[in-house]
């Protein structure tokens, strides 16, 4: 049962305690060093002054003893939280059993394969084919290639801002200057179009008096003539966009780019790797729209702390693709399977009720966050779904203008020293993310929403 009393057992009590004089800490520091020695920087969060010794619930501990609230929740990936009791249990248990199956069936993948049609959204729900993988990336990757096969066509149309991960094929459709500069040429075929980001309209316009003109600007470039746009096979587009800032569409301009889709015969692949999982107080963030997708992309916060990711098309779809045109010697490991398993149950049980209450704990963090940042000079937009909040930090809230780095900085250090780690995102960097896993407590939300307004206030000075 969900109660505050159970939840808290999830967590470490106690959170934040700062044991160090300032972090990081001595032990910490020189993991620090080794890491920068021995490993490549190209990863994220590299650089990122903190190390994880123990994870539990919404709290994590350095190597120094230091205690911290997670907000982070590995990047949306803790969903039910990090080293949650019954997915270790589940997991011993099937580490005692079976582990690797190489590509072939096991019992336990088997049985996740079912249970992930059972959830998922639309027209998909008992009628899909899912393909594993161990990433989000992964299964991006997968739809391109699978897209290709299906429709016979050339071209992915992608979004101003998205993030679909960092191989060379998914990278294509991924925006973001860190990840593209000197890594081309890219994928050919690929295009893209205006996200609806609100808060930075690229047509200079207000919603609703907007009209949704993004939205017809996605349908005039995929049915006029003479836009380039005459071959789209597939568009992928996150039903809140995640690393491109914590962003969601207005109401009703899915709808419109789903309509633009069926009107070119273009496939809508809806990519719920971070923004899926109860995370935005819905299973799937889709379903907080009329759209029924074609294909959606999964990973994160299904596996919470072990890798796990796939692609589920319907079944009509996947009927096109070639047997063994797709081997991947890890996919579907069976403890990872049995994670996802329990993943799901925690979720969903008791009519999802962990996803609701994420959904309405969502509404009174922003409730608390804008209220108090009326006064904060550099807290411009408070936005998001359920537990995918995003704070927008600005020089004032007059200009928008994005935050500077260093104060960004300043931003991370401040809450890092307080007690609380939580990561930017963003076109401009400047916009933070309070995603912690689902099972934070509320008294925990509110210690961290303290937290950061504290910090953003001595920041603005
Ligand atoms: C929407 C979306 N798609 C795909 C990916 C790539 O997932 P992974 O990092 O597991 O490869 C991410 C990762 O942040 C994501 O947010």
């Amino acid at each position: 049962m969900i109660d505050e009393k159970n939840l808290a057992r999830l967590s470490f009590p106690g959170a934040p305690k700062i044991v160090t004089k300032g972090l990081p800490g001595p032990a910490t520091q020189k993991y620090l060093e080794t890491a920068f020695d021995n490993e490549s920087m190209a990863r994220g969060g590299g650089r990122f002054p903190f190390v994880m010794a123990q994870g539990k619930g919404a709290t994590v501990k350095d190597p120094d003893g230091n205690l911290l609230i997670d907000i982070t929740a590995g990047v949306a990936v803790n969903a039910v939280g990090r080293c949650h009791p019954r997915v270790i249990k589940a997991m011993k248990e099937q580490m005692g059993t079976m582990m690797h199956a190489i590509d072939f069936s096991s019992v336990k993948r088997t049985d996740l394969a079912k249970k992930v049609a059972e959830i998922m959204p639309g027209s998909l729900k008992d009628n899909c084919i899912t393909y594993f993988t161990q990433s989000g990336s992964g299964a991006v990757e997968t739809a391109l290639k699978f897209v290709r096969k299906i429709t016979g066509r050339t071209q992915v149309a992608a979004f101003h801002g998205a993030y679909h991960g960092v191989w060379l094929g998914c990278n294509s459709l991924t925006t973001g200057d860190q990840y593209r500069k000197g890594y081309g040429p890219f994928a050919p075929g690929i295009i893209h179009l205006p996200y609806p980001y609100c808060y930075r309209c690229c047509f200079g316009l207000k919603y609703p008096s907007c009209d949704l003109q993004c939205a017809k600007y996605v349908d005039y470039v995929l049915n006029t003539p003479y836009t380039g746009a005459d071959d789209v096979g597939a568009l992928i587009i996150e039903a809140q966009q995640g690393e491109g800032g914590y962003v969601p569409p207005p109401q009703g301009y899915l709808e419109i780019v789903k309509k633009a889709c069926e009107k070119h015969g273009a496939l809508y692949i809806s990519d719920e790797v971070q923004a899926g999982a109860g995370r935005t107080g819905k299973m799937w963030c889709i379903e907080h729209s009329t759209v029924d997708p074609d294909m959606v992309t999964w990973g994160k916060g299904m596996g919470g702390d072990v890798p796990m990711a796939g692609l589920s098309m319907r079944k009509d779809l996947a009927e096109k693709i070639d047997d063994h045109s797709q081997p991947n010697t890890f996919a579907g490991n069976a403890v990872s399977s049995a994670a996802c398993m329990t993943n799901i149950d925690i979720l969903t049980e008791n009519d999802h009720a962990l996803i609701r209450r994420a959904g309405e704990l969502g509404e009174q963090i922003k409730t608390w966050i804008t209220d108090a940042a009326k006064d904060i000079r550099i807290i411009g937009d408070v936005r998001g779904r359920g537990l995918m909040i995003g704070i927008e930090l600005v020089e004032d809230k007059e200009s928008c203008t994005p935050l500077n780095q260093e104060a960004v900085g300043n931003m991370i250090g401040g809450m890092l020293s307080r007690g609380m780690i939580m990561v930017p995102c963003g076109r401009y960097g400047n916009v933070f993310r309070f995603m912690p896993p689902l099972v934070i407590t509320r008294n925990y939300a509110k210690k961290a929403v303290d937290i950061l307004i504290e910090t953003a206030g001595d920041v603005a000075g």
